[in-house]
This record gives C-alpha cells, structure tokens and sequence, in this order.
C-alpha cells in the first residue's frame, strides 16, 4: 500500500565521501555564494547544507502533496513488457509522476520552495525554464501559495512549447524568452548569437538570477541539481520504498540536472550505503545523447549556469557555455550533473546510458500503444533504457526493473508530430 512520506530523506548524510563544498570563481565579481544566500528562499540554504537524513515535511506542504494526488501509483507495464517480447522472466515496473496535476514530477520541490519564499515573505517567484515542465509546476506552486510568478524560457521552447507557456500565463506567470533583453546576461547573449539564439538552461538560471537580484521581495526558485531540490523529490523514492514487493535487479531514471533521478533512487541507494538492502540493485541514469554529461563529460568544478551567476559546483559537466541542439526532450539540456549524483557516478555506485533521441521516441510510442500512456520525451529516455537493460536480461529468468515515468507527453504533440512526420512511426 502507497503510503505518503512525513519526512524527505537526504543523501549526503549517508555518502561514503563528504560532497566537495560549492566554491566562487576566482575573479573579483563578489562572492556568489553570498548571493545564493540572498536570492534562495532561507530554508533552501539550510536544506542545502544540512547533513540531517530525514527532514519533516511540513503540514502545509503535506496538505498540498495530497491535494496534487500524492502518492502516484507503481504500474506493471505488462503490455510494454509484452510488446518488446521479453517474455515472462522480465517484469517491468513504472512509478507514475505524470498523474500529477501539471503533468510531471517538478510540482513536488516547487510547492514547499513556494512555500518556503512565503515563509521569508517574498511576493514573487521567479525561475527559468527548458521544457516548460518546471516553469509550470512553479507557476502552479506560486499560485497556490498566492506569490508572482516571473518565468524565463529558453527561446527554443518558447517557440515550439506555446501549450505550456500559454498555461503559465493562465497561472499569472510573465514568461520571457531567453535570451531576452530583461537582462544583462540576456542582451549579452543576443548581441553574441542574435534572435536565432536557441537559448539554454545555463543561461535561462543567469538570467532569472540577475533578475531576482534587482528586487528583496523576489526569491530564486531552483528547477534541479542543487541539493536542496533533490531532497524535495525524495517523496517519489520514499513512496516506491512502500510499494515494492521486492527489491528490484534495476532501478532506472533520466537526467536533466539530476532532481528526477535521486527523487526516485536516492532512499533505495541511501539504504544500500547503510547496509539496509538493495545490494542487487543496479541504478541507472539515462541521458540524452545532445548532453551526454555523467558518459561524456568531466568530473571537474564548473559553473552551474552560463553566466556564473551562481557559485561553482564539483560535477560531472560538458561546461557551462554548452549550447545543446534544439531537441524533443528540452528537460534534459542541461549541461551538468547534480553534485551528489556526479560523486555516486565517480564511486560507480550509479551507472549512466546515453540515448539519441529516435531511439527514445520510438520507445515512447511504443509504450504509448502498449500502456495507453503518452510519455514525456524527457521520461522516455528511461523507458528505452528500461527496454535495452529488459532485452539484454531477457532469458536470464527473474528480473524486475522499476523506472520512473516521470511525466506524461499530452502537452509534447510538436515533438511527436515532428517524428512521426519525419517518418519515425515504425
Ligand atoms: C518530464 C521530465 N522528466 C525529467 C526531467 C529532468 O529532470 P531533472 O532536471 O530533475 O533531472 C524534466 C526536466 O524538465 C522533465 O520535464
């Protein structure tokens, strides 16, 4: 039986090496760390640091998740199961964040960080935005909490996302395209590149950062990668503990800054560090070929945005002025990997697959026929991945593989009428 979680869980209190510290540039723009502490909600910055393993949701927060239909279901996907033709050994298992009310896994950290900015009595939110995913959970998030809501978009979304952009500005969001001329970061970016710029996550933060910087009633709102939000999604992984039968052989999630994939991984890996279960478990984070960070890049300090507004952090990164092609899975553009998920890559405690995006739409569609759920882009990545771990095991008798299915793609028709007209439906 799914049961709600009281309490988020923290991994950095159980890692075998302590996180490297984030640090400032060395150059004489100020300390960006003070500036985090300005523009983050104050319990962010506590949450960011703590070593406590398990923080108490608050009541407030608890009400919300309930109200957004927390806890989401764990699925067999017998019909993709029987559609790849692995046979019986092999069980599929998903845990559903697309039934949430705006459609992904980004609304849980957005409702206690909007909670969090009404607590610091902030007025208005404001964040950046790939897919669209995140800027509408904090819309959302915003709007329950009666706060503003300012968005920057990166410019490729902004075109081809209308649909989410549109209901942000329903929610009472401005939304700007980014690289936009609000920002200094922005201009700067339009005088380099001009209008075609595709903008990027990296310079998306840049510029809702400076932006925030220019009021005190404004507060930050971080979409992933930091520590803080990962603790926020640990309710996925906490409600999958409760609602597993058995300890699966894999446990699969995508990456875009790495939120998704410890909210769904981080309790089980967290029990396997202690010595509490889940020795069998591989744990897999599948990316995007266009970003390939934790298979193709390097375990270095870099900025966590273009602009280094932000501090730096020790990642797996592509560096930070990593322009991606304009692809589907916008959620996944980011150039870097969270700290903590970067370290348990470097330990190999978690492994990594990158996947090109045909690969994953073909999947997506034939989940969407098999399971009559249409599958983020983004969320797909993990069930290709989830069906080539699935063909590899199949005849070895006895695997179960659980992946998150992070979002639903009802509001993705642009990427997959871009594939099916190119002739992708096989
Ligand atoms: C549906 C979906 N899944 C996964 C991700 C990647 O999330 P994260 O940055 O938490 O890794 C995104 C990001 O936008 C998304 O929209």
């Amino acid at each position: 039986m799914a049961r709600l979680p009281t309490r988020w869980y923290n991994i950095a209190a159980d890692l075998p090496e302590p996180l490297p510290p984030m640090i400032d540039p060395l150059d004489d723009e100020g300390s960006r760390i003070a500036r985090l502490v300005e523009i983050l909600p104050s319990r962010l910055i506590e949450l960011e640091y703590t070593l406590d393993k398990y923080i108490d949701i608050p009541g407030e927060v608890l009400d919300a998740y309930m109200k957004i239909g927390r806890p989401t279901p764990l699925a067999r996907a017998k019909g993709f199961e029987k559609a790849l033709g692995v046979g019986g050994g092999v069980k599929i298992f998903y845990k559903f964040e697309g039934v949430l009310p705006t459609g992904s896994h980004k609304i849980n950290t957005a409702i206690p960080q909007a909670y969090y900015a009404r607590l610091d009595g902030a007025s208005e939110v404001v964040t950046e935005t790939g897919a669209g995913q995140w800027g509408l959970a904090a819309s959302t998030a915003a709007s329950m909490f009666a706060l503003k809501t300012t968005v920057f978009m990166t410019a490729s979304s902004y075109r081809s996302k209308a649909g989410r952009r549109r209901l942000m500005e329903v929610l009472g969001a401005t939304v700007y395209s980014s690289p936009s001329s609000v920002t200094e970061n922005g201009r700067k970016a339009l005088a380099e590149m001009g209008e075609s710029h595709p903008g990027s996550l990296g310079l998306a933060i840049a510029e809702a950062v400076e932006y925030t910087l220019s009021s005190p009633d404004r507060r930050y709102l971080p979409g992933s990668v930091m520590e803080a939000v990962l603790i926020l999604q640990t309710v996925i992984g906490l409600e999958v503990l409760s609602q597993l039968r058995d300890e699966p052989d894999y446990m699969i999630a995508c990456v875009g800054g790495g939120s998704n994939f410890a909210g769904f991984t981080y309790p089980a890996i967290g029990a396997w560090l202690r010595g509490e279960g889940f020795e069998k478990t591989r744990f897999i984070a599948a990316e995007s070929t266009a970003s390939p960070k934790l298979t193709g890049g390097r375990y270095m300090y870099d900025g966590l945005d273009a602009g280094t507004v932000l501090p730096l952090a020790k990642m797996y990164s592509l560096g930070k002025d990593h322009v991606p092609p304009p692809l589907h899975s916008a959620g996944l553009r980011y150039h870097a990997a969270a700290p903590s998920l970067s370290l348990l890559r470097k330990l190999g405690i978690v492994e990594a697959v990158a996947l090109g995006e045909s690969e994953v739409l073909r999947h997506a569609m034939l989940f969407a026929r098999s399971e009559g759920i249409i599958p983020a882009p983004e969320s797909a990545h993990a069930i290709a991945a989830a069906a080539m771990v699935a063909r590899r095991e199949a005849g070895n008798g006895g695997v179960t593989i659980v992946f998150n299915l992070s979002g639903h793609g009802l509001l993705d028709v642009d990427a997959y009428t871009r594939f099916v007209e190119g002739g992708g439906d096989g």
